[in-house]
């Protein structure tokens, strides 16, 4: 006996060199408890559907137990010949309870254990960093990750011969459905893209935060101040301080987008029903996994800790950055917009010819371009005012913003 699962038509030992290419059990023994409770669920269909009686299915449930008890305390031991976690589970579970064990595999394929295996997504305490990126978090992470799997359980490729109760599976498992065709729900990996696009587009959000940041944390903006304890020093110029933190927050949005491109273009060549090249949809999402709950965590660290200088924004201001309310006072005095977008620039080039600021205009100077131009023009020039008037919905006012905090504190509430 080979100790594989699939021994009885070859003739020879395989090759050591395919052995290892063929293997996922350095990666995929992550997945042993999904997969335990996986065939835990699967030895009960097989009782209620008489394939198995009550003893043997007792058997296998304790047998299946302790297998989960021995990864989880470090204990198990893999053989060189496991070709990866439903394999080791299964020999490890014949040597605890003899035959009986083989009787679990009966009308299943391994290409129905993966999809019960996903992604488990547990970044949800992470996910503080960015509204954006809240908001991209909350839409995959409020339910089970299992919910948005259609339940395989067709076999290999054919669907059950054997009367095995895909409902009760469905049930057991928590999947959110039954898959509708065998076919498909061998060789289905939406999940996975579904997964590695969501992370994608999370780290979009987050590499673009943080290059706003880096940006603002240069010496000549210096309105946002890094935190040491997210920062680096350099080896030859002693006064530099780093902004590694969110610098490796930019690059892992490529490692991030190469995964799920690459998965991509593993499905779109693949002909229906499983071929090993869905294999490779394991080291990805773990890859990505392991990435994204590093970078969260490293992105709330560097937000909860960054200093903010307003004096250093206020420095930054300038008056024709107030052309637009400008235009805006116009539009209030009746002219229709265009005519108040022409006017203020005419402003802005009138002060510009005669080198002084927007706001040094005289008044009389405003009245050769408008005779709408009048004494309170001056409370255009008044920044804190200029924020304040724009108080819809998503704007800069005091109260749009309290609003917008509360949108995202309720976001963060609900995850
Ligand atoms: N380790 C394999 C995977 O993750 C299990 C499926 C094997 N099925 C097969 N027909 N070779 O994809």
């Amino acid at each position: 006996v080979s100790g594989k699962l699939w021994g009885g038509r070859f003739v020879g030992a395989v090759d050591p060199i395919m052995e290892k290419f063929n293997s996922s059990i350095t990666y995929d023994r992550h997945l042993w408890e999904v997969d335990v409770q996986g065939s835990k669920a699967y030895s009960r269909g097989l009782e209620k559907a008489g394939l198995l009686t009550k003893v043997e299915m007792d058997q296998i449930l304790h047998g299946l137990d302790k297998v989960a008890e021995e990864w989880a305390q470090g204990t198990f031991k893999l053989n060189p010949n496991d070709e990866d976690i439903h394999t080791a589970n299964e020999r490890r579970l014949k040597e605890l309870i003899g035959e009986t064990a083989g009787k679990l595999h009966t009308g299943r394929s391994r290409n129905d254990q993966v999809p019960p295996a996903p992604p488990p997504p547990t970044l949800q305490p992470e996910l503080s960093s960015g509204c954006a990126c809240v908001h991209v978090s909350g839409r995959v992470c409020q339910e089970p990750w299992s919910l948005r799997i259609p339940c395989p359980c067709s076999g290999a490729i054919a669907g059950n011969p054997l009367g095995v109760d895909r409902e009760l599976l469905q049930a057991e498992l928590n999947f959110g459905a039954i898959s509708i065709n065998s076919m498909d729900a061998t060789s289905e990996r939406d999940f996975v893209a579904e997964f590695l696009f969501w992370a994608s587009l999370c780290m979009t959000h987050l590499s673009r935060m943080a290059e706003d940041l880096i940006l603002y944390g240069t010496k000549e903006f210096s309105f946002v101040q890094l935190s040491d304890a997210y920062s680096t020093g350099s080896s030859l110029m002693p006064q530099k301080k780093n902004p590694d933190s969110l610098e490796l927050i930019r690059s892992k949005a490529g490692r991030v987008f190469g995964r799920c491109a690459g998965l991509l273009m593993t499905l779109k060549g693949l002909p229906s029903t499983y071929n090993k090249d869905l294999q490779e949809d394991k080291e990805a999402v773990f890859e990505v996994s392991d990435t994204m709950s590093a970078v969260l965590q490293v992105a709330t660290g560097v937000i909860s800790t960054l200093q903010i200088h307003p004096e250093n924004m206020a420095r930054a201001l300038s008056p024709d950055m107030l052309a637009t309310d400008l235009a805006y006072y116009l539009v209030r005095k009746g002219m229709p917009f265009r005519q108040a977008h022409e006017a203020s620039g005419k402003a802005v080039f009138l002060a510009e010819t005669k080198g002084v600021t927007l706001n040094q205009l005289s008044l009389q100077e405003l009245q050769t371009i408008s005779h709408l131009f009048s004494g309170d023009v001056s409370r255009v020039w008044d920044y804190g005012h200029s924020v304040e008037q724009y108080a819809a919905l998503g704007g800069t006012a005091r109260s749009s913003v309290d609003w917008q905090i509360g949108q995202v504190r309720a976001l963060l509430r609900a995850q």
